[in-house]
């Protein structure tokens, strides 16, 4: 063989042998992450074929990090979050977690079901909020990998004891986790107990998609949903529904966070009613960074989205990165029923009887505008 044979035959060989290496693949590692309440609690780290990593811990089901690329291909981390448990135990504000049972408020901690009244643990002045002090993020959840050819998940299961935070019923419940290859995380909550109660699971992840290098305020929001639940001064909705058309809840076509915040006392902090033509998953929000082009989609089975800007993050939180985390530098999107809704007849059911299946799905997908 000469030489020019010879090399172009290693060429070919190199090539074969480049085009043929596996490409990344789908994984799922655990790593100890400390104790609480005196069991073990893990760090699961998610990674998909894109190099898409997400970070979910079994304390509190919580999301540490969402790694995502922008437009040129970046990875940054894009919710708030702390490096240690420790951080989470000091006490946040539901960064990343499972809210349960019932995901934002219930005035003063009461309702009535089935003639029965209830009394909740209040933690937010006179209010129940989150499922109170010790809700569904601050418990450590039994966690179990799963993988398969197109995606890797974890699965969270938790059963909460009849009263636990005054609600009735023994509650088993089962969160999924799954990152998918389209760069989508999916969260499918399923529910059962054994008396009547009222249930409302979420995640309330505060994303920041400039990777946490400024504040929202320039992020475009646009969300699917034509009214809001107003809500009284302690932020109780008042059972109204109101139409956004000529004011700053007005998201239907896309505005910046900031655009008209000035004009919203204390900061967006409600509840929006999602324009639902029927059951089932629809487009309810579209976040879009300018800057790093990243945009979030949100996808939801539920009738609501709180929209939360992060008013009452104040600076007195470091959080991953050595970054202080001031007002408005994160935002949540959390897909729920309406708050309130054990009081509010006109608001769709939160009641779960025995016999019968809760269920919700949301998935937050990432890509790029360019
Ligand atoms: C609520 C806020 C609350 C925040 C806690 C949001 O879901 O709507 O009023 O302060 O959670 O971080």
């Amino acid at each position: 063989m000469n030489m020019k044979i010879r090399l172009s035959a290693l060429l070919v060989a190199a090539l074969v042998m480049f085009s043929c290496q596996p490409k990344s693949k789908f994984s799922i590692s655990k790593q100890a992450w400390g104790k609480a309440d005196g069991k073990n609690v893990s760090l699961y780290t998610l990674t998909n074929p894109n190099g898409m990593e997400v970070k979910i811990s079994n304390f509190g089901g919580t999301i540490t990090s969402i790694m995502v690329p922008d437009k040129n291909g970046k990875f940054d981390n894009v919710i708030l979050g702390m490096d240690s448990l420790s951080g989470y135990q000091k006490g946040v504000p539901y960064f990343g977690a499972l809210i349960g049972r019932y995901g934002n408020r219930i005035a003063k901690g009461k309702f009535t079901l089935n003639g029965q009244e209830y009394t909740l643990r209040t933690n937010d002045g006179p209010n129940h909020l989150h499922g109170g002090p010790k809700g569904f993020d601050k418990v450590v959840w039994d966690a179990t990998e799963i993988s398969g050819p197109d995606s890797v998940g974890l699965v969270l299961t938790y059963l909460s004891q009849d009263m636990e935070e005054g609600y009735p019923g023994n509650l088993t419940s089962k969160v999924t986790y799954v990152l998918t290859k389209d760069n989508s995380i999916k969260i499918y909550y399923q529910a059962a107990t054994d008396k009547p109660t009222v249930i409302n699971l979420t995640n309330h992840a505060y994303f920041n998609l400039t990777g946490a290098k400024e504040n929202v305020l320039g992020h475009e929001l646009t969300l699917f949903a034509d009214s809001i639940t107003p809500v009284d001064s302690t932020l109780i909705p008042t059972g109204l529904i109101a139409p956004v058309a000529g004011t700053a809840f007005d998201f239907t076509k896309p505005h910046t966070i900031g655009e008209r915040i000035a004009s919203v006392k204390g900061g967006y902090d409600h509840n929006f009613k999602l324009n639902r033509t029927g059951e089932g998953l629809m487009l309810a929000v579209e976040l879009l960074e300018p800057t790093s082009g990243r945009l979030l989609q949100a996808y939801t089975t539920e009738p609501g989205i709180q929209f939360y800007s992060g008013n009452f993050l104040d600076g007195k939180i470091t959080g991953k990165g050595n970054v202080k985390y001031e007002k408005y530098f994160g935002l949540c999107l959390e897909a729920q029923h309406f708050p309130d809704s054990p009081n509010k007849a006109n608001f769709p059911s939160v009641v779960l009887n025995p016999g019968q299946k809760y269920t919700q799905l949301t998935v937050y997908k990432f890509s790029v505008k360019k």
